[in-house]
């Protein structure tokens, strides 16, 4: 049976950059349903219109536990769970002025893709075991010291989907971690190299995901970077050892 196809979706940060083409390529690919969370539901207008009754705006911080528990009450015919809402603060971990920038990112994208996970776990098995996926970066299997505290959540961010995808295997979850490179959206705007489109990023995600894939490269830079940190990856942490924070 599709992960995709006919399956109820809830995307967290939809409201712009890869969230938002998620909705759109879930449309695209024929998901029942969607729910696209933002921090604020207003932002979610325009996505509420293309979705001609399939996509529901819902108000959701990820940070937010109760918010986060109450979305998990309601909404109980959700069967995958995409983790996308993410920050990045582009500070060294030396750098920084202090360790807020690092606490921020944990918080969000580690704290809150576990809370989101958490949440929903009983409920995607109760729906047939269903699918997660957790945005990572290529950055979470190398440091890149000018993002130096975001690699290193987006590091927890792996290890995590490692954990609950042998904590879930009993109930049917497929548990896909995804890796991406410089993507085109306001989060990379500063970074100085080719970035991929977000729509052919979500749209290979849900591919690899429909083909049960768990570890998920969507774009041709992480296709690169991966291959070479398998092959020699001192050669890889040495060239972006080379980006150091200003
Ligand atoms: N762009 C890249 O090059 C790249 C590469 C690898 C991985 N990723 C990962 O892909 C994901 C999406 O990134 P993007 O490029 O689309 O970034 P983006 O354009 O900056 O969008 C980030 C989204 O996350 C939301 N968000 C932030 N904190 C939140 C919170 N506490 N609760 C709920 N939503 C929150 C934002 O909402 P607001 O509008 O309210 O701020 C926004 O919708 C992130 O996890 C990112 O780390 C991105």
């Amino acid at each position: 049976m599709s992960k995709i196809k006919g399956q109820t979706a809830l995307v967290t940060g939809a409201n712009r950059g890869i969230g938002q083409a998620f909705v759109e390529e879930l449309l695209s690919a024929g998901a029942a349903k969607i729910y696209a969370t933002a921090r604020n539901v207003e932002s979610l207008k325009n996505l509420v219109e293309q979705g001609s009754g399939r996509v529901v705006a819902i108000q959701l911080d990820v940070t937010d536990l109760d918010q986060v528990d109450r979305a998990a009450k309601n909404h109980t015919d959700v069967s995958l769970l995409i983790n996308n809402a993410g920050i990045a603060t582009f500070e060294g971990l030396i750098a920084a002025k202090d360790s807020n920038a690092a606490r921020q990112e944990m918080e969000t994208n580690y704290f809150g893709t576990l809370n989101m996970i958490r949440a929903f776990a009983s409920t995607l098995g109760s729906n047939g075991g269903g699918a997660i996926i957790n945005l990572s970066s290529i950055g979470g299997h190398v440091n890149f010291p000018v993002l130096g505290s975001y690699s290193a959540s987006k590091a927890a961010v792996h290890s995590l989907t490692q954990g609950v995808r042998a904590e879930l295997a009993a109930q049917g979850t497929l548990v896909a971690g995804v890796y991406p490179g410089p993507v085109d959206t306001s989060m990379a705007a500063s970074f100085p190299m080719d970035k991929t489109a977000p729509n052919e990023v979500a749209k290979a995600v849900l591919t690899g995901v429909d083909a049960g894939e768990e570890d998920i490269y969507p774009d041709p830079m992480s296709i690169e970077m991966h291959a070479a940190l398998r092959g020699d990856p001192k050669a890889v942490e040495r060239q972006t050892s080379e980006m150091l924070p200003a």
